[in-house]
């Protein structure tokens, strides 16, 4: 899948096959999942405040925060700076749609 292997732009920082810390979060079943609400990780502050005022990432605001994270979460500490094309962010995220969350 084209996806997955985008995806390897993201796995210095994030785990997708196990539900285990990097320096980012584990991405497990990410889509549709509140922002900020993986229990053992310490979310920047500005991320802690987007989960608590109802930020759940679907495709749309995945899609946003991917193109430009600061722009979804002013402050977040996920210092990636959205140098993709449109059809890597929509495969990346189909790719992510195939992962559940771990049980
Ligand atoms: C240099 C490290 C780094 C890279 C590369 C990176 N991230 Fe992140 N990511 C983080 C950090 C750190 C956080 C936590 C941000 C916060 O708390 O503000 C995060 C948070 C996230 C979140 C929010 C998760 C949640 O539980 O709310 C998503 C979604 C995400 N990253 C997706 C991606 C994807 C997809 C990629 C690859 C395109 C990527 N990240 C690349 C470090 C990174």
């Amino acid at each position: 899948m084209q996806g997955e292997q985008s995806f390897s732009k993201c796995s210095a920082c994030h785990n997708i096959e196990s539900p285990r810390t990097r320096l980012g979060p584990h991405l497990m079943g990410v889509v549709g999942r509140h922002a900020g609400s993986v229990p053992d990780y310490k979310y920047s502050q500005a991320m802690t405040d987007a989960g608590a005022s109802g930020l759940i990432w679907d495709e749309d605001k995945l899609r946003a925060f991917l193109s430009s994270p600061k722009k979804v979460v002013p402050g977040t500490s996920m210092r990636f700076f959205g140098l993709w094309s449109e059809t890597e962010i929509d495969n990346l995220i189909a790719y992510l749609k195939t992962v559940s969350a771990p049980q």
